[in-house]
């Protein structure tokens, strides 16, 4: 059978300076799209590069002192560095200086002046040069770009001109009758509202004033403007007009092509118009994504190097900050980054959720079955519902990728990962280990693996690094046949007997925020600020014995997690506990044992008193204290968060 082909492009970036975790926005939606699609096995080719001409370029080398080649070479090189440490699956990566472009792009030329598309003339007019756009007189903003609103240049000299009012009302057309081409709608009103109504006036294609170009093939004293240039790669990368066009053949029309919104003009205009003139279809889809913005606005290189993505990739690994970047905002809409935002993500999604029904099920199948997957029983109606769920997830998540939307996809995901961890609180396995419900567990244990095998293969577009640790860990890694999209539409294939390796490591550490909600306090050193205590000696009220504010402010109350238990030989009151206060971990002894299976506390945040002085219990030392409330008639509850928080926040 003919597979399916999908052909998705991002923009070419300019290779200007180092680019910043905005700019990866776009090439790490567009990897994930393009994952998807292999997984759900189309014939994918994905293409990103380089837009290395122009006069901002050439400006910009002649600051940095360097010929505009070996300028853009060395920042090319980091480029695709950085795409190499995001995983970014590119099929191709095209430099607009390269031969295959340049040849190409001049054949494009030379076709429109053949057919009469192109004239000679004289431009006066404005252009912006970070933009690479000319501006009429009156679409400037107060003399300034209306895009970036940047001073704007006048521009007198001798140009070719590209008839674009011959095309304006087949564009317009086209447009009204393929809704889904430029998207999300509302870019789509913009373009025709204040572009295509008020009539095209026709575009300048050369410059003369400078030589940082591909020439007029005819006319070698011009230079081919910058932006007919950079749209053309999206096919001369296919080998248009070269002697094979097998790849045009299969993948024009594009079926995605992403761009930030402040390119959408040139995407949903110039180039549709550029492509009927050529004779090519349109692609089938522009989507128009939203800006990355700092809480102070849009990114920018002064901003500092928290938005440099090297330096959060390093810190965090690249898996985490794709998963931000695609779960944080809606694809479309304008979000805001924040490294507390993203470590809240990390801590909440990643560590909690994955993490904990990853570690809480092999915890208990190293227990139960020493790590063996174990051979499931009859399915009750919990375990339908559970399997029921994870049946649906594919084709959920794919219409969903289908719309683009990323985050809404990773919702969905999440939503699954919460029912299985309920899963676990519902089906209590340490309550039928204890019944010696041994069928029972053994079903639910094996759901539960089942689940997360689910989950690991449907994570891989996202996050590619992960799934493989997961796998490890399961002892499926390399089991392509139980890891493709056909074996997910099936509940039930990984097979009894494996042997999985409990705890052989986190998937995602938990990682703590300063009190300024800034920085990880992962460097943080014992230089660090002290937590804030009173300043006063407290003074006790004594009178109708209420205390004061700074005396509450002595005790030193916290959120913790609970990362370990387990039960003291020859003590059947006590368990002995592991907290996490996120900087250090605390041994704690606590009176619970009655109460709680030692399993069914891991994950759990509680209250907790930090300035205890230590205490030794049956030997063991115990340093601080767990919150419970206990009533009249023996129950013991541990006081909880009514919301996930960061272990170690204080309570106050
Ligand atoms: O525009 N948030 O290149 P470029 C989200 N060479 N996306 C952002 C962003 C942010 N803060 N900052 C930049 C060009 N981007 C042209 C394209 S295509 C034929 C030529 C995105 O390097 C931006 O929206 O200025 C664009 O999609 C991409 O980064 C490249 O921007
Ligand atoms: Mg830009």
């Amino acid at each position: 059978m003919h597979k399916k082909t999908f052909y998705i492009t991002t923009p070419i970036y300019y290779p200007s300076d180092k680019l910043h975790i905005g700019h990866s926005y776009t090439t790490v939606a567009a990897d994930a799209m393009a994952r998807f699609k292999r997984l759900t096995g189309h014939q994918v080719h994905f293409l990103t590069g380089t837009d290395e001409h122009g006069q901002k370029i050439e400006r910009q080398a002649q600051q940095a002192g360097k010929q505009p080649q070996a300028f853009v070479d060395e920042i090319v090189t980091w480029i695709k560095r950085l795409w190499d440490i995001f995983d970014i699956s590119a099929d191709d990566f095209i430099r607009t200086t390269e031969e295959r472009h340049k040849i190409s792009v001049q054949k494009i030329f030379q076709k429109f002046y053949e057919q009469g598309d192109i004239y000679k003339s004289k431009y006066e007019g404005w252009y912006c040069t970070p933009c690479e756009a000319f501006w009429t007189e009156r679409q400037l903003a107060e003399k300034n770009c209306p895009d970036c609103k940047r001073p704007v240049e006048l521009v007198t000299e001798e140009s070719y001109f590209f008839r674009m009012s011959k095309y304006t009302d087949r564009l317009m057309e086209y447009i009204e009758k393929n809704p889904g081409f430029i998207q999300p709608v509302s870019r789509k009103n913009e373009m025709i509202n204040n572009f295509l109504k008020p009539g095209l006036e026709d575009l300048c294609v050369s410059r003369t004033s400078f030589s940082w170009g591909i020439p007029v093939p005819f006319d070698p004293a011009h230079v081919i403007y910058v932006w007919l240039d950079a749209l053309s790669n999206y096919i001369t990368a296919l080998g248009y007009l070269s002697d094979d066009q097998s790849k045009m053949q299969t993948f024009w029309p594009a079926d995605v092509q992403l761009i930030g919104k402040e390119i959408v003009r040139f995407h949903t205009i110039y180039w549709p118009i550029f492509l009927m003139a050529l004779g090519l279809d349109l692609p089938k889809q522009v989507f128009g994504h939203g800006w990355l913005l700092l809480e102070e606005g849009k990114m920018s290189k002064s901003k500092g190097n928290v938005i440099d993505p090297e330096v959060l990739i390093d810190r965090y690994g690249s898996d985490a900050i794709r998963y931000f970047l695609l779960r944080e905002i809606p694809f479309g809409a304008d979000g805001h980054f924040s490294e507390t935002a993203l470590i809240q993500r990390l801590n909440f999604d990643l560590a909690n959720d994955l993490g904990n029904l990853l570690n809480r099920t092999l915890a208990m199948l190293n227990k139960y079955f020493a790590g063996r997957v174990p051979t499931p029983g009859k399915r009750e109606a919990l375990d339908l519902e559970l399997s029921g769920m994870a049946l649906a997830l594919p084709d959920v998540m794919e219409q969903l990728m289908d719309q683009l939307q990323f985050s809404g996809a990773l919702t969905e995901l999440w939503k699954f990962i919460g029912r299985a961890n309920k899963y676990i609180d519902e089906t209590a396995p340490w309550a039928l280990a204890k019944a010696g419900s041994q069928e029972r567990l053994a079903t639910v244990m094996y759901n539960l693996l089942e689940s997360i095998r689910i989950v690991s293969v449907l994570l891989l577009p996202f996050m590619p690094r992960t799934p493989e640790r997961i796998w490890q860990q399961l002892g499926i890694a390399g089991e392509a046949d139980i890891l493709s999209w056909e074996s997910i539409r099936q509940f039930g294939v990984i097979p009894s007997g494996t042997q999985t390796v409990a705890g052989s490591e986190v998937l995602f550490p938990r990682l703590e925020l300063t009190e300024e909600g800034g920085a990880p306090v992962r460097q943080a050193t014992k230089k660090d600020k002290p937590l804030a205590v009173a300043k006063e000696a407290p003074r006790v009220e004594e009178a109708e014995g209420l205390i004061s504010i700074e005396d509450f402010g002595r005790v030193d109350l916290r959120i913790v997690e609970i990362t370990a238990a387990q039960k003291i030989e020859g003590a059947d009151k006590l368990l002995k506990l592991t907290v996490s206060l996120g900087k250090e971990e605390r041994q704690v002894v606590a009176g619970i044992a009655k109460h709680y299976e030692p399993e069914s506390l891991l994950g759990k945040r509680v209250l907790f008193v930090a300035n205890l002085k230590p205490a030794k219990l049956r030997g063991l030392r115990s340093e601080g204290m767990l919150l419970a409330a206990a009533d009249e008639q023996g129950n013991l509850v541990l006081v909880t968060t009514e919301k996930p928080i960061s272990s170690g926040s204080k309570v106050k």
